[in-house]
């Protein structure tokens, strides 16, 4: 408990475009999380460095993260938003937690395998600790609910493993987080592979609306998009690329899915099409504008950056000198 509040944790990779589905499955819902919990989001930068990063070029990106959370609505005066590499705390409790994991049940995470099959050239252990350092992230923070989605699971529920573990053997140190199913975020769907959840790295950027799409590119990419051969706007399984652009017209219009396919009725896939991309950019737009504001105000964004680091330090050094403690690591007064 943080100001007689539960404590809610989550993040993102600082790597890639966060695309509409991050935004509409993920950021959106993280909002309003606020009124009710103490919630800390990461910029998770040491992970992303799982996989080759231009210097240059990762910097700016988690910075743009970092600008992004803000721009879509993320208050940083309300919600504990910094960069996990400023906290070095992470780092350090990721070592001690790697001493309470076994190398088995690390070689079960599927994401792992999956990586590992993907990026066969760069099998780093940091790739196969990943988990652990998520786990240190979470923990650190006391953290009561964790907001994941589908692929995350697993690594939340190795993290509950670890936390139990370390409990069993020093009493009580780590709050164990439970997942947290809030209102369910929207599941979007590649604009090209409609059966394949849209992401950030996908080499077709086809498939992908990206956050910083201009307007002209996502009617584009909207035109192209794969439908299917029955000629109907409806939400059916038969259907997932119409089905998809439902999803994304009811989240972006606020209509729900059975009004879309009243209003849609009779009419054919290029208008439909058209609409969705309408609500689309009626939505990426307003983001876009703040983005472009804040990322001008170079002096106003580090001071957010300093004063919400130094807000998460105090929680994460917290726990740390617990944990230290309790592992039996000489304390000296200085
Ligand atoms: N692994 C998460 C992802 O790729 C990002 C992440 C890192 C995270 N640490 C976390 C998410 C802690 C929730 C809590 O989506």
């Amino acid at each position: 408990m943080i100001n007689d509040k539960q404590v809610l944790y989550s993040g993102m990779q600082a790597t890639g475009n966060l695309t509409i589905g991050n935004y509409l499955g993920a950021l959106k819902n993280w909002l309003t999380l606020n009124e009710e919990y103490e919630c800390f989001f990461g910029v998770m930068d040491l992970h992303s460095l799982t996989v080759r990063q231009n210097p240059a070029e990762f910097r700016k990106k988690a910075k743009n993260l970092f600008i992004l959370y803000i721009a879509a609505g993320l208050d940083p005066k309300k919600n504990c938003i910094y960069f996990q590499s400023h906290v070095s705390a992470h780092a350090e409790l990721a070592w001690l937690l790697n001493c309470f994991t076994y190398v088995g049940e690390l070689n079960r995470m599927t994401q792992f395998k999956d990586k590992a099959a993907k990026h066969k050239d760069n099998i780093n252990a940091g790739l196969f600790t990943y988990p652990v350092l998520m786990a240190a992230d979470i923990l650190l923070y006391q953290a009561d609910f964790v907001p994941v989605g589908k692929d995350q699971k697993q690594h939340l529920e190795i993290t509950r493993d670890i936390a139990e573990r370390v409990n069993a053997v020093y009493g009580d140190v780590f709050t164990v987080p439970e997942p947290f199913f809030g209102k369910a975020g929207t599941k979007i769907m590649s604009l090209q592979e409609p059966t394949q959840k849209m992401s950030k790295s996908d080499e077709n950027p086809n498939g992908s609306i990206y956050l910083m799409d201009d307007p002209d590119t996502i009617v584009r990419k909207f035109k192209r998009a794969v439908t299917d051969s029955f000629s109907e706007i409806r939400y059916s399984e038969e259907q997932p690329g119409v089905s998809n652009l439902l999803e994304i017209y009811s989240a972006c219009s606020g209509t729900p899915i059975a009004d879309a396919e009243k209003e849609f009725e009779g009419r054919g896939y290029g208008e439909f099409k058209e609409a969705v991309a309408e609500a689309v950019i009626s939505v990426l737009k307003p983001m876009q504008d703040e983005y472009a504001r804040l990322s001008g105000e170079k002096a106003y964004i580090d001071g957010l950056i300093r004063e919400n680091d130094e807000k998460a330090a105090y929680y994460a050094n917290k726990t740390l000198r617990k944990v230290r403690k309790k592992m039996g690591l000489n304390e000296i007064p200085r």
